[in-house]
């Protein structure tokens, strides 16, 4: 195994107070992915041998996210249990690399800062073991004051150590460098340093940072520089919605330059975890593509759809203010406007699916229409089959749900009801109107309706009693 591949420690047991949530800092979502994982993605990306999370507040719930997105235990988890410093956080995760060796590169990373690149986590390695002092860190200048760890070098530029904000002279809080909060740093040195750390500082904890004078001591940590944007920490909701809005340009730059149009790249949201996205696919303005959705060729999504895992085939076509969750749909279909298709929801190519229709758990079959006001509930509809405006599956009787069928060439003519379970054979019509309870044979008609009565003169003849009436005087009824 190449000695290139890292260990990496993610520092993820802070309280995270600044949040002000019932939710760890680290799960916070940041399009769509919650940050650490983002953290947690890079360092799989960068080649990490293991993935170590050391975790303390509400640490299950955090165990129970990594394990849902990666796999049952395959980040490692280290308990912190009370939160005496970033130098005490890795601490407790020696014992989960106690049988590496001393020469083995470690990446020690934030759990809040999610926009760091895997490339430098490369670069931090590869840093670490070019360098004589066994150390490397990503620093940074902040674009307005932050409290950040101030970089202090010697004459010759050397590193001498960090300073603390909080333990920062004037002069020292001077300082434009900054100390971003990714290292990496041979095991050996780390097993031996961490055990020197004393909390003789303003915030009485263990400064994983004071090993930066160790460091010293060995001609110095190598410092490379990064983009504040990619190292920024998140400590409250302004910090998120800051780094989410920079998460969201990078996502919508690398689609567009794969081929993909935004009519207004600023209000279109597309989480972490979507994609493929194939060419030439159209996205209006206020689009939101979300979880687990992926879109073919030339499909267009026009203004104010929300898609939620769903899976869209080519050429397809969503008007606006459609909503669609766990749905599939198929090549040329034609959804929307303000269609609702619900999980479980299977259209197939070139389906109309029109204003006011809602499906879920239903199978729309190649060619079959629904233009209009329909709610289609635990249903299959056939090929070509035609729903008419105002058709419902009565799907549920308050106790369970039951299905509807209907068969391919049906035709379903408008406000009629099919009470589940039932069936619409084979190019049967129901009638407008229909209360559908008995199954309807292939070919044949299905009717419900009370017969029509027609009054002659009836209309004529109210009228002109009403007429009469208004005429006669006051009092007189
Ligand atoms: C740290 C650095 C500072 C740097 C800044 C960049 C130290 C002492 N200081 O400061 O030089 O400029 O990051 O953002 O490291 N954590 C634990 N256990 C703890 C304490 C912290 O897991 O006991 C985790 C936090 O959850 C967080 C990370 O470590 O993910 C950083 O901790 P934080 O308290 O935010 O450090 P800063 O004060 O920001
Ligand atoms: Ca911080």
């Amino acid at each position: 195994m190449s000695r290139q591949a890292p260990l990496v420690f993610i520092m993820a047991a802070g309280l995270g107070t600044r949040m002000k949530s019932e939710l760890p800092k680290v799960l916070h979502k940041i399009a769509g992915r919650p940050m650490l994982h983002w953290v947690v993605t890079a360092a799989r990306v960068a080649g990490a041998q293991r993935v170590v999370a050391i975790l303390g507040h509400k640490h299950e719930v955090v165990k129970a996210s990594l394990d849902a997105d990666f796999g049952a235990g395959s980040v490692d988890i280290a308990l912190q249990p009370e939160q005496r410093g970033t130098g005490h956080a890795v601490q407790c995760a020696l014992p989960a690399v106690a049988n590496e060796p001393d020469d083995r590169i470690v990446v020690i990373l934030t759990g809040d800062a999610p926009l760091l690149a895997s490339e430098r986590i490369a670069e931090l390695t590869a840093a670490c073991a070019a360098s004589p002092a066994g150390m490397a860190l990503l620093s940074t200048v902040p674009p307005r004051p932050m409290p950040y760890g101030r970089l202090v070098r010697d004459a010759s530029g050397k590193l001498d150590k960090i300073v603390e904000h909080a333990d920062a002279t004037e002069a020292q809080r001077k300082i434009q460098d900054t100390n971003a909060g990714f290292y990496a740093i041979t095991l050996g040195h780390l097993r031996k340093d961490l055990a020197t750390l004393r909390a003789d500082n303003a915030k009485g904890e263990l400064y994983l940072t004071d090993l930066v004078a160790r460091a010293a001591a060995r001609g110095g940590a190598t410092s490379i520089d990064a983009p504040f944007t990619e190292v920024a920490g998140i400590n409250d909701r302004v910090d998120l919605a800051a780094v989410e809005l920079e998460a969201r340009r990078r996502i919508n730059e690398a689609w567009m330059r794969a081929g993909v149009t935004m009519v207004d790249p600023a209000s279109t949201y597309i989480d972490a975890e979507v994609g493929p996205l194939g060419k030439d696919v159209w996205l209006a303005p206020n689009v939101a593509l979300r979880g687990k959705t992926s879109i073919g060729d030339g499909v267009r999504i026009d203004l104010g759809s929300v898609i939620t895992d769903v899976q869209i085939a080519e050429n397809a076509y969503v008007k606006p203010y459609s909503a669609l969750t766990e749905t599939t749909i198929g090549p040329r279909a034609m959804i929307g406007p303000f269609t609702h298709c619900r999980p479980g929801s299977r259209v197939d190519e070139d389906v109309h699916l029109g204003n006011f229709v809602e499906t879920k758990k239903t199978h729309m079959m190649a060619g079959a229409k629904a233009n209009h006001l329909a709610y289609l509930g635990d249903a299959s509809v056939g090929a070509k089959a035609n729903i008419g405006a105002g058709t419902i599956t009565c799907n549920y009787d308050s106790v369970g749900k039951y299905r509807t069928t209907i068969e391919a060439g049906a035709f379903i003519g408008s406000d009629s009801q099919l009470v589940a379970p039932v069936t619409v054979g084979r190019d049967a019509y129901v009638g407008a109107g229909t209360t559908v309870t008995k199954d309807v044979p292939r070919g044949s008609l299905a009717i419900t309706r009370v017969k029509q009565v027609n009054v002659e003169g009836w209309a004529d003849r109210f009228r002109e009693n009403l007429a009469k009436r208004k005429h006669k005087p006051d009092g007189e009824h």
